[in-house]
């Protein structure tokens, strides 16, 4: 775990309560986990899911794994440590943007379970939803949508998941969409369905 380097900090409360933004927004924040391999559909069911999301009123907004890496995490590699590192620094974002009652969307392939778990024990129960995007290696890389596991098998890509990184699935997810056998459309109306059985979104 990282450890508090600065002293004589100390925190600053507001005014307003998590309950006054759920009355305000009529909505639940909360953080919803995708992890699967690259080319698993990840990237694709959030957008979806973001889209369906804003048409119906609800506030969402998508943390992607490529993209967070243009910025905030452009210093970080895929070496074991770095992926903690960036699975950490999302978690707390995650945290962040959940606080703002935001429906927050984490594409990320976070391969190691205990950053997974590390990141689900910022959260309050119930919102953390870790969703195991599940698609056979063969079919991903079958998919092979960015050409890295072509790049992979050659050696011109080193550490990538599934080829010469790990993968470790998840012991206890949320829910688990299996995009080998689930059309977009269905692994998104699946995700909303639970949202609104808890109680995060109406539709
Ligand atoms: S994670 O393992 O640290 O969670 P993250 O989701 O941020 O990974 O980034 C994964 C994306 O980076 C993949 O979808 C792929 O486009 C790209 N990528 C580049 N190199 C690698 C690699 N060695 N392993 C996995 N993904 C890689």
């Amino acid at each position: 775990m990282t450890t508090q380097k600065a002293t004589n900090i100390k925190w600053h409360h507001g005014k307003i309560s998590r309950d006054d933004r759920v009355n305000l927004m009529k909505q639940k924040g909360g953080t919803i986990w995708l992890t699967g391999l690259s080319g698993s559909g990840k990237s694709t069911i959030a957008v979806e899911l973001e889209h369906a999301l804003i048409e119906n009123k609800h506030q969402a907004y998508i943390l992607d794994g490529d993209n967070i890496r243009h910025g905030l995490n452009k210093n970080l590699g895929f070496s074991p440590e770095d992926r903690s590192e960036n699975i950490r620094r999302i978690g707390e974002v995650a945290k962040l943007f959940t606080d703002a009652n935001i429906i927050t969307i984490t594409a990320f392939i976070s391969p190691y379970r205990q950053d997974r778990d590390n990141a689900r024990k910022l959260f309050q129960a119930g919102e953390f939803i870790e969703i195991y995007i599940k698609c056979p290696l063969e079919v991903c890389e079958q998919r092979d949508t960015k050409g890295l596991y072509k790049k992979a098998r050659k050696g011109e890509v080193k550490e990538f998941t599934g080829i010469s990184a790990p993968y470790e699935e998840p012991l206890n997810p949320e829910l688990t969409i299996d995009t080998s056998k689930m059309s977009i459309e269905e692994s998104t109306r699946t995700i909303i369905a639970y949202l609104e059985e808890k109680g995060y979104v109406k539709f």
